[in-house]
């Protein structure tokens, strides 16, 4: 293990609802240095980008409209085991499968409305983090 870096995005549910303080404070619990942090919104194209892998699925363009429904707060993470670790503190896809004290079984309504989004490799970090951050803006 080494010290890497992921991506995580609070998505438009928990930023209108008022959460992102306190997944933020679980985040940081977890041992996660904070690099970069900033809201803002997604356009459709820059949505239908960012999930491009899910372009084929039947949930691709309801999941287009939930990420542009509102404001958004990207965040640059930094910790040992960075990846595997936030999917841990994220907890599973749909929250009805996500184990206690995780942040999806404690916010999400659903497996679509389901709060945070974050990287599933190294490779994808690397990829959402410059999609997001220039390299001199991450401290
Ligand atoms: P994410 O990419 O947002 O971190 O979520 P994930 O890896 O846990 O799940 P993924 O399979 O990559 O799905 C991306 C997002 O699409 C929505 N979704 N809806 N209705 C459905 O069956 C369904 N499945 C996925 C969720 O918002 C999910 O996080
Ligand atoms: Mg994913």
């Amino acid at each position: 293990m080494s010290v890497e870096r992921t991506f995580s995005i609070i998505k438009p549910d928990a930023v209108a609802a008022g959460q992102a303080g306190e997944i933020l404070a679980m985040i940081q619990k977890a041992g996660f240095k904070v690099l970069g942090l900033r809201m803002t919104r997604l356009t459709e194209t820059q949505a239908q980008g960012f999930y491009a892998v899910h372009k084929e699925r039947p949930f691709f363009e309801g999941l287009v409209k939930f990420m542009t429904e509102g404001p958004i707060i990207v965040m640059a993470l930094e910790r040992e085991d960075a990846v595997k670790g936030l999917r841990e503190v994220m907890g599973a896809t749909n929250p009805a499968n996500a184990a206690e004290g995780t942040i999806r079984k404690r916010f999400a309504a659903n497996i679509e409305r389901n709060c945070i989004h974050g990287s599933d490799a190294p490779e994808t970090a690397a990829q959402e983090l410059a999609f997001f951050f220039s390299t001199a803006d991450l401290l």
